[in-house]
């Protein structure tokens, strides 16, 4: 009889190997970037629309009023990169801006999402090259196909590097400033916000949408790898580990139960949780210090001054 390991593709594999990886450590854990199916990054997107969730309401809104100053800066780069594209909704200000782009290259690994705005931007604005790259950005890309007058800009918006420990962070900051070589540049979101109470709500939006995103890893792993997480007996749930800056979200088992995947059988103790995801909220000097590490030195910071301390920081590659 066939096991679930004759049945997967390669990526299926990998979401398998990662999942009883986390399942058997002390501090159950699955890996974020295993939110982002179809269904995922429609959730996600249902989250930047809710009240609660500010921080894409605010990049937005710094991104429309500075868009001309960073197209001042940048306008000798011709191709944009952006990893963990999603909608690429933020990457149309630059291009309505006055970026002098001829090439984006959107990476996700949210393969029918990402085909599909990919498209849509190929025709809503006909003059930029899109080339969409499906693949995990924190491994290595394949050949952009890119020639040595070619100059990039980095753009990583959403402060998607707070889903990366520092440790992390570090390492892909520096793959990044690999990846532009020298004279590149990096255009960077990062939400340094420490309000416990505004962090928690932005976390657990009133309309449930966050729970959704977060449950819908387990309902995920029931379809693809034939897991049977009882999606009514476990519970999201945001902490906000103030030492260490960051909401930490976990799915909860409400009782004690089992749950059998890949021919495992993972025992959960009631309260006991999965660890699904940190969302750091980097102290500025902190940020700062670690770009400065991975190779970056700093040429402009915006920040919102309304709602947060949610920044955007132009870097550039230093040189040697
Ligand atoms: N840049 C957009 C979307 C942010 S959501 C914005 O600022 O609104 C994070 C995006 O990164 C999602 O589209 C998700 O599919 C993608 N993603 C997360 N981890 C990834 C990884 N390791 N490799 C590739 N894409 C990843
Ligand atoms: C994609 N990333 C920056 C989001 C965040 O805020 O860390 C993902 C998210 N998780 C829950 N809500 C939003």
């Amino acid at each position: 009889m066939d096991t679930i390991y004759d049945l997967l593709d390669s990526k299926h594999l990998e979401f398998l190997e990662d999942v009883l990886h986390g399942l058997s450590q002390q501090q159950k854990s699955i890996p974020s970037k295993w939110f982002y199916d179809e269904a995922g990054s429609h959730l996600f997107e249902d989250i930047t629309r809710t009240r609660e969730y500010y921080p894409t309401r605010v990049e937005t809104r710094l991104l429309h009023q500075v868009s001309e100053e960073i197209g001042q800066f940048t306008k000798q780069l011709n191709v944009l990169i952006e990893p963990g594209s999603g909608a690429s909704l933020k990457t149309r200000i630059l291009f309505e801006s006055s970026l002098n782009i001829d090439t984006y290259i959107p990476v996700d690994i949210s393969e029918a999402f990402l085909h599909r705005n990919a498209l849509q931007l190929q025709k809503d604005f006909p003059r930029i090259r899109t080339i969409p790259l499906v693949g995990d950005f924190t491994k290595s890309l394949p050949p952009l196909g890119l020639g040595a007058h070619d100059k990039k800009l980095l753009f990583f918006p959403g402060s998607t590097v707070g889903n990366f420990s520092p440790i992390e962070a570090r390492s892909l900051l520096r793959s990044f400033n690999h990846l532009v070589g020298q004279g590149g540049w990096l255009l960077i979101g990062v939400d340094s916000t420490q309000d416990r109470e505004q962090l928690l709500a932005a976390y657990n939006d009133i309309q449930g949408i966050t729970a959704e995103f977060n449950k819908n890893l387990l309902k995920r792993a029931n379809r693809e790898l034939r897991a049977n997480f009882d999606l009514e007996r476990f519970s999201h749930e945001a902490r906000y580990n103030e030492d260490d800056h960051l909401i930490e979200m976990h799915l909860v088992s409400d009782c004690e139960q089992t749950v059998t995947l890949g021919g495992k059988v993972f025992g959960f103790a009631a309260g006991e949780t999965i660890f699904t995801e940190s969302c750091y909220k980097y102290p500025t000097q902190d940020f700062l210090a670690m770009a400065d590490d991975s190779g970056w030195r700093m040429e402009h910071a915006w920040m919102d001054d309304l709602e947060s301390r949610f920044q955007i920081f132009l870097l550039r590659a230093k040189p040697g």
